[in-house]
C-alpha cells in the first residue's frame, strides 16, 4: 500500500533541548531533564507499539561532563532513578536493556543501578533499548582500534571492528532523529551513521510524543534509501 509506514529496524533520538524547553516556561534545568524523561517514556511506547527492533538514545555525552557539578548530579540521579523503575518495568515486559559507553566513569549508585536492569534483561528478546551513557563516538572508535591491537590482529574488515563497537550484534542504524533545530550529529554513533536517514524536528524533546513518532515515520517512508546503489 502507497500509505504504509515503513519501519526502521534500529532508531537513534538525540535527545535535545530540554535545558530551553524549560527556559521558555521559566521553570529550571532540572525540570526540563525530568520532563525530557517522560517524553522518553511516551518514545520507548511509541517505538515498541510500531515494532521498531532497536530504540537507541543518547543520555549523556563524554562531552557533557563539562556542565556544571548541580547539572552532572541531578542527571545521574533521574537516569539511576529510571532505571530502578522504568526501565525495570520495561525489563519485566520483556524488553531488553542494554548500555553504550563508559560505564566505569559513573557514580556508583548509577553504576549499580544500570547493572541491576542489564543482567536482569540481558536474555530478553523484546525490544532493545540501547542507552548511551558517557558515550563518544570517537572514543567508541578508539576503544575499538585498542581492542584490536591488544588481540595482536594486523589485518581487519569492517565485520571485525564493528564487532568492537558498543552496538556489536545490534541491526544497522537506520535513523536518528535530533530535537531541538540543533543539525549536527555531535559525536554520536559516527561509525554506524554511515547509511543512516537524518531527520532534524525543531521541537524541543520534551515535546516528543507518539504523533512526533507518526511524524517521523511519514517522513522516514519518504526517503528513498539507495546505499550507494540506483534504482
Ligand atoms: C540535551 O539537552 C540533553 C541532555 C544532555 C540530557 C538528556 C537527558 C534526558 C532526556 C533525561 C532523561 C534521560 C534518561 C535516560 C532518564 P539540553 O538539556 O542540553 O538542552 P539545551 O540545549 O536546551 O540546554
Amino acid at each position: 500500500m502507497a500509505n504504509e509506514l515503513k519501519i526502521p529496524r534500529h532508531i537513534a533520538f538525540i535527545m535535545d533541548g530540554n535545558g530551553r524547553w524549560a527556559a521558555q516556561r521559566g521553570l529550571q534545568r532540572s525540570d526540563g531533564h525530568r520532563a525530557g524523561a517522560e517524553a522518553l517514556k511516551n518514545m520507548l511506547d511509541a517505538c515498541s507499539e510500531q515494532g521498531i527492533e532497536v530504540v537507541t538514545v543518547y543520555a549523556f555525552s563524554c562531552e557533557n561532563w563539562s556542565r556544571p557539578q548541580s547539572e552532572i548530579k541531578f542527571l545521574f540521579s533521574l537516569i539511576s532513578k529510571f532505571a530502578k523503575k522504568e526501565l525495570q518495568n520495561y525489563a519485566d515486559r520483556g524488553y531488553r536493556v542494554m548500555f553504550s559507553g563508559d560505564l566505569t566513569q559513573l557514580p556508583q549508585s548509577t553504576k549499580n543501578a544500570i547493572k541491576k536492569v542489564m543482567d536482569y534483561s540481558k536474555n530478553n528478546t523484546g525490544m532493545i533499548v540501547n542507552i548511551a551513557l558517557n558515550y563518544g563516538a570517537r572514543q567508541e572508535i578508539v576503544r575499538a582500534v585498542n581492542m584490536i591491537l591488544q588481540s595482536g590482529i594486523r589485518n581487519i574488515d569492517e565485520q571485525m571492528f564493528e564487532d568492537c563497537l558498543y552496538t556489536a550484534g545490534l541491526p544497522q542504524l537506520d535513523l536518528i532523529v535530533r530535537s531541538s533545530g540543533e543539525k549536527r550529529l555531535s559525536n554520536f554513533m559516527l561509525w554506524q551513521c554511515a547509511y543512516s536517514e537524518l531527520i532534524f524536528l525543531d521541537k524541543y524533546w520534551p515535546d516528543f510524543d507518539k504523533d512526533t513518532l507518526i511524524e517521523i515515520l511519514k517522513e522516514y517512508s519518504s526517503r528513498d534509501r539507495r546505499f550507494g546503489g540506483i534504482k
